[in-house]
């Protein structure tokens, strides 16, 4: 009798004991995952037209800084044909859109109104005005993200026939 009693008394407890440790982990398990905004969205929507010329903005998409920055057409006229095909054109107006992490070991590198181009403090490597880099040890250019022309909007996340021809011209690799 007092065997079976401790018997149930035992079960009982292991009930509550998992309703508990259900309990606990269900609001665990919302935490980790990404809120239906985060993963409905994953798009960053910039209206280029409200950049000002030679200021450098910095926008955020996917949890990654992003580089945009209007060029003046001195600056345009002074590019070599490499960087040009890097730029993101709109209306006539050339932007630099880079993610903004050394390709190194993924520091953000600084703006460089003097030098024209982007100076990262971890190891001292160099990009140009395009995010191409000049100075070792960064290994290749800042990467363009895939982005999407509508209007003077640019879409970042989505992939516009812009990119796709930066990407056929060997531009993203
Ligand atoms: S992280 Fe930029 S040079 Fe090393």
């Amino acid at each position: 009798m007092e065997n079976s009693r401790r018997g149930f008394m035992g079960k009982v407890l292991g009930v509550v004991a998992g309703v508990g440790a259900i309990g606990a982990l269900y609001p665990m398990k919302r935490t980790w995952d990404p809120l239906p905004s985060v993963k409905a969205a994953g798009f960053t929507t910039v209206d280029l037209s409200e950049l000002e010329e030679g200021v450098l903005a910095i926008e955020k998409w996917r949890g990654k800084p992003i580089f945009m920055l209007k060029k003046s057409a001195a600056t345009v006229s002074a590019q070599t044909a490499e960087q040009t095909a890097r730029d993101v054109v709109v209306d006539g107006q050339h932007y630099l859109i880079a993610i903004a992490l050394c390709t190194h070991l993924g520091c953000i590198p600084a703006f460089s109104e003097a030098k024209k181009g982007f100076l990262c403090a971890c190891h001292g490597g160099e990009f140009d005005i395009s995010g191409i880099d000049t100075k070792a040890p960064p290994p290749s250019p800042l990467e363009i993200p895939p982005f999407k022309i509508a209007g003077s909007t640019v879409v970042l996340g989505e992939t516009g026939p812009e990119y796709e021809k930066m990407k056929e011209a060997g531009v993203l690799a």
